[in-house]
């Protein structure tokens, strides 16, 4: 087992004129399971192939535990990659798909066979190892995949969008299974996804790159409670944060009536470069609703406040236990589109008004300009 770390690693394809990867630095603790995540073309399967010895690294550095392996070729690396075509041999069976790359590697077949029980065990592929692939669930195949990676007991599992291939449901199920296995196996790992909740879910830390640039590296929690920017801000969370542009009044921020907490020094340094606005960030479900007259509502608020923002209703999209209200309200003298949670039980009717009041502690405010968080 060992540590993974990318130091201002970066890759630029020939002909290109950005990097596809840009400057790379991440510290992967041992045993520790990091998730890349970010829009298409951001450079995820780049930086993973850089790691697996399958891309030139043009500057900087990789290495695993003590040894700097930037120019060592990818078999002695000692790491186990899972593709999101994870082709298996047809013809072979499941212990012999298994076991391939030990028997390539001149391994005693005893030993193989050992070690492809036990990982079958692991697995719960017993049953199937004298099967062919094409008798095999997607899901099951998928574990045939993951137990190729697991029979070479490699000190790093890299895996690029391995669950792409699976139905919705097995997408889950089989998500919250290679998270224990890779737990109970304690393999440092990178996993490559393009979908936010698969790296809140199953990562210790989430990487979130665009453009090549990492935005931030953070345990699921922090990403999701203090985005770095703006792009994590929207990138993270499902429905995606309302973000919504106020002008700073008096050295302050409202959104509505209510006053959103941020350090006067970091809305001077925003009004010193000029912006005349900031950036005010809401998650759906960090809306209250409160009845729109201003009367006692029962919260601690004043009573502007109580009166809350309206927000007409255009369209709600019931999830059961959870509905979501996509409204129009006005901020800071201008439409905008928010999206609110409300009850599930308690949806609202189509061109009616709601009242909504931001939690007090949920807001998160941005720099216009840059994007950068400017609250704590
Ligand atoms: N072999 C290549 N030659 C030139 N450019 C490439 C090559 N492979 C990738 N790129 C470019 O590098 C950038 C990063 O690509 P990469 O495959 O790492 O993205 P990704 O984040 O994995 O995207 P996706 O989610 O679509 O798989 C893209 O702009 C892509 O067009
Ligand atoms: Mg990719």
């Amino acid at each position: 087992m060992a540590t993974v770390t990318y130091d201002k690693a970066t890759r630029v394809y020939p002909g290109a004129e950005t990097p596809a990867v840009d400057k790379l630095d991440i510290e992967i603790a041992d045993g520790e399971f990091l998730v890349l995540v970010g829009p298409s073309g951001c450079g995820k399967s780049t930086s993973l192939r850089m790691l697996a010895g399958l891309e030139d690294v043009n500057e900087g550095n990789i290495r695993i535990g003590d040894r700097d392996v930037t120019h060592l070729p990818p078999k002695d690396r000692d790491i186990a990659m899972v593709f999101q075509n994870y082709a298996l041999y047809p013809h072979m069976t499941v212990a012999d798909n298994m076991g391939f790359a030990l028997k390539i590697a001149g391994v005693p077949k005893a030993e193989i066979r050992k070690k492809v029980e036990d990982a079958a065990k692991i697995l719960d592929l017993t049953k199937y190892l004298d099967r062919k692939p094409k008798a095999l669930s997607g899901g099951q195949r998928q574990r045939v995949a993951m137990g190729r990676a697991i029979v070479r007991e490699p000190q790093v599992f890299l895996m690029d969008e391995p669950l792409s291939n699976l139905d919705a449901k097995l997408r889950v199920q089989t998500r919250t299974q290679i998270a224990s296995l890779q737990r109970r196996l304690g393999i440092t790992t990178v996993y490559v996804t393009h979908d936010q909740v698969e790296a809140l879910t199953m990562g210790d830390r989430v990487a979130v790159l665009k453009d090549g640039l990492l935005q931030q590296v953070d345990s699921p929690r922090n990403m999701y409670d203090r985005p770095a920017n703006v792009f994590v801000a929207g990138f993270i969370g499902s429905p995606a944060m309302n973000l919504v542009e106020v002008p700073i009044i008096d050295g302050g921020v409202k959104f509505g009536n209510s006053v959103v907490p941020v350090e006067r020094d970091a809305i001077k340094a925003a009004a010193d470069r000029g912006d005349k606005t900031v950036t005010v960030g809401i998650r759906p479900e960090h809306f209250d609703l409160v009845n729109g007259d201003g009367g006692d509502s029962g919260k601690t608020l004043s009573k502007d406040e109580r009166a809350g923002v309206p927000v007409t209703v255009n369209v709600v999209e019931e999830l059961g236990a959870d509905g979501y209200v996509y409204g129009t309200a006005d901020v800071g003298g201008e439409k905008r589109d928010l999206v609110v949670r409300v009850s599930g039980r308690s949806v609202p009717e189509k061109g009616t008004t709601l009242h909504v009041v931001p939690h007090a502690g949920e807001t998160h405010v941005f720099s216009t300009s840059t994007g950068e968080r400017l609250s704590d």
